[in-house]
């Protein structure tokens, strides 16, 4: 009988494994936290109260250095806009510097050369959302803050993207995968991504000119079925590295849908059941800076099952640190790769 089975021997100057050191991963979070519940959570609140305009300069705050600025004045007189805004851009920079911190870590530490050039990419998008929320004020411009909010979402998503490739769990994972199952759930992520695009575009739209509100509620349905497919899909490869990621989209899902309803019933009422929106209540700030939260984890969510299914469904690395053997053959001296085949050749 032959024993096909290929067979690694290690090379006596093999340098093993490469050791990655976990500070790049904790970095990544760090800077994922920082935004989503600091930059983020604080801009969705500034938009909802109408306060990006609090000051009409930058980068100075109110003719001052930002960093120097004191907005304690803004507390005692009761100038919340101010102090939102101003907390918003210190916010910013600490994203700013957390970026730097994540491009250091990964080039001190990251073997791999795509993912320290993740990072790079991360703190470009963090510089050009940095512009953008400041032309935003310069130019006095809806559709800058409008667009601020999406790109936003991308540099959530880059920065998710970045603690996931960091993870044990990435460099862990099972490689190879094919399956029927795999290659749907990479399928059906990718449409609901271009769809959520769309959405997330007419949401603007709804948020920063009060237009769109039908076509977005279409869309919600559009994406919702196809949301919950490719979670559904995820779910159903049983793969344990799919699990939670499909979990989380089916989760984050079900509370934007919530979330929108309520930020529709507080911002613009519900007449059929005698709603009366109430500007500014704490319910409409919740739900409408919640509202914009949650998309932007929905978008993260499925960026990262999307490279999960195509890590699973990629090819297994050479292993770099074993020589191959001969194959041993108990009926033949003949190396297993160095076999006849049919027309005569060594394959
Ligand atoms: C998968 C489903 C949904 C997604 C991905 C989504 C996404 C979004 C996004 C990205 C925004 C704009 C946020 C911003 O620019 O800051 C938005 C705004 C909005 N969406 Fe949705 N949405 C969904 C479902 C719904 C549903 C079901 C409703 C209502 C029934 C709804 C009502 C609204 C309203 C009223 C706004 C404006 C909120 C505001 O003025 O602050 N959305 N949505």
């Amino acid at each position: 009988m032959i024993d096909t089975a290929p067979q690694y021997a290690p090379r006596a100057d093999a340098p093993g494994p490469p050791v990655r050191s976990p500070w790049p991963h904790r970095v990544a979070w760090l800077l994922v936290l920082c935004t989503v519940i600091g930059t983020v959570g604080l801009g969705a609140t500034v938009t909802t109260l109408g306060a990006g305009m609090a000051f009409l300069d930058w980068p100075t705050s109110g003719g001052e250095n930002m960093l120097a600025y004191n907005f304690f004045n803004d507390i005692k007189v009761g100038r919340t806009d101010k102090v939102l805004e101003h907390v918003h851009r210190l916010a910013g920079a600490t994203t700013g510097l957390l970026a730097i911190a994540l491009v250091a870590s990964l080039w001190i530490s990251e073997p791999r050369r795509w993912v320290r050039w993740l990072g790079v990419t991360v703190l470009g998008m963090v510089i050009v959302q940095g512009l953008a929320g400041g032309l935003r004020v310069t130019e006095i411009s809806t559709t800058l803050a409008m667009l601020h909010g999406h790109f936003g979402a991308c540099v959530v998503a880059a920065m998710f993207a970045c603690v996931l490739v960091t993870s044990r769990a990435w460099a862990d994972s099972p490689r190879g995968l094919r399956s029927s199952g795999v290659t749907t759930t990479t399928w059906l992520t990718g449409a609901t991504l271009a769809a959520l695009l769309l959405q997330y575009a007419l949401g603007g739209v709804v948020r920063h000119f009060g237009g769109a509100l039908f076509e977005h509620l279409g869309g919600a349905v559009l994406v919702g079925l196809l949301a919950a497919a490719a979670g559904g899909a995820a779910l159903a490869t049983g793969e344990r590295f799919l699990r939670w990621n499909a979990a989380a989209v089916l989760g984050v899902l079900g509370g934007q849908i919530v979330l929108g309803m309520l930020a529709w019933a507080t911002r613009f009422g519900v007449a059929a059941v005698g709603t009366v929106a109430v500007q500014h209540s704490p319910l409409q700030i919740v739900s409408r800076g919640g509202h914009t939260v949650f998309a932007m984890l929905l978008l993260s969510a499925l960026v990262c099952q999307f490279l999960r299914a195509r890590r699973l469904a990629s090819d297994p690395p050479v292993r770099e640190t074993a020589a191959p053997l001969p194959a041993r053959s108990s009926v033949s001296s003949v190396p297993v790769n160095r076999l006849p085949t049919a027309s005569g050749a060594l394959r």
